[in-house]
């Protein structure tokens, strides 16, 4: 496919989804199409997926049914929204994507769901696609789950199923976002979100600019 596409990961409240839109406009003065979006609920239905997924109460379920949630919103958002815009030549940056998946699925419950299992989950509704690249961002969780409460505090509905969680589960996904880029350091690279919006902006304009010489 002849766009590119970046996904942003990381814990709460890391600043992703501000990246997302300098980046935006950075790449749209570069003369690109630029689509932002997210997971879960880049589509119409992933929305209503998302609310099952980010709202209520924490154990309503458990990671096996997350796992495949997650999994159905990404198959149709990728197939309604990110493989039409890549063909289209469209550079597609989206707020999470699968690592997330590894990140608070499988670390995040201390390894509660098998990693095969996973593995099988991404053939059947990603097959053997892949992000051009991945910047996490990585923050302490009690920074960045401050962060996400203050937000938290001007939504009508609150989408805090995960920031509800002890802290040992978000050490624990900060952990595994830091194992998913030692195993894959030609797709991952993980930046300190503990700066500036303009600091974080500028390296990750650094980190694009290098891997696609723009
Ligand atoms: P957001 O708040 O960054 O939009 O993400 C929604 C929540 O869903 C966030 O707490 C992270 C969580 N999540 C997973 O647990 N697994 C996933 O695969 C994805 C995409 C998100």
């Amino acid at each position: 496919m002849a766009g590119k596409f970046i996904t942003f990961e990381g814990g709460e409240g890391t600043g992703k989804s501000t990246q997302i839109k300098l980046l935006c406009n950075y790449l749209e003065q570069k003369g690109k199409e630029v689509v932002a979006t997210k997971e879960p609920g880049g589509t119409e239905v992933g929305l209503e997926i998302r609310k099952l997924l980010v709202c209520g109460d924490k154990d309503k379920f458990d990671a096996v049914a997350e796992a495949l949630l997650y999994f159905a919103d990404r198959h149709i958002h990728l197939s309604q929204k990110v493989w039409p815009a890549l063909a289209e030549e469209k550079w597609v940056l989206s707020d999470r994507f699968a690592d997330s998946t590894v990140a608070y699925q499988y670390y995040g419950y201390n390894k509660r769901i098998s990693r095969e299992v996973l593995e099988q989950l991404y053939k059947i509704a990603v097959g053997d696609f892949k992000p051009d690249l991945t910047i996490i961002l990585d923050l302490e969780p009690e920074k960045g789950l401050a962060r996400s409460f203050a937000k938290a505090r001007n939504m009508a509905i609150k989408e805090l199923r995960f920031e509800d969680r002890e802290l040992e589960f978000h050490q624990n996904l900060r952990r595994g976002f830091g194992e998913i880029a030692t195993a894959e350091p030609q797709r991952c690279v993980v930046l300190d979100a503990d700066k500036t919006v303009e600091a974080l902006h500028a390296d990750i304009v650094r980190v694009v600019s290098e891997k696609f010489g723009i």
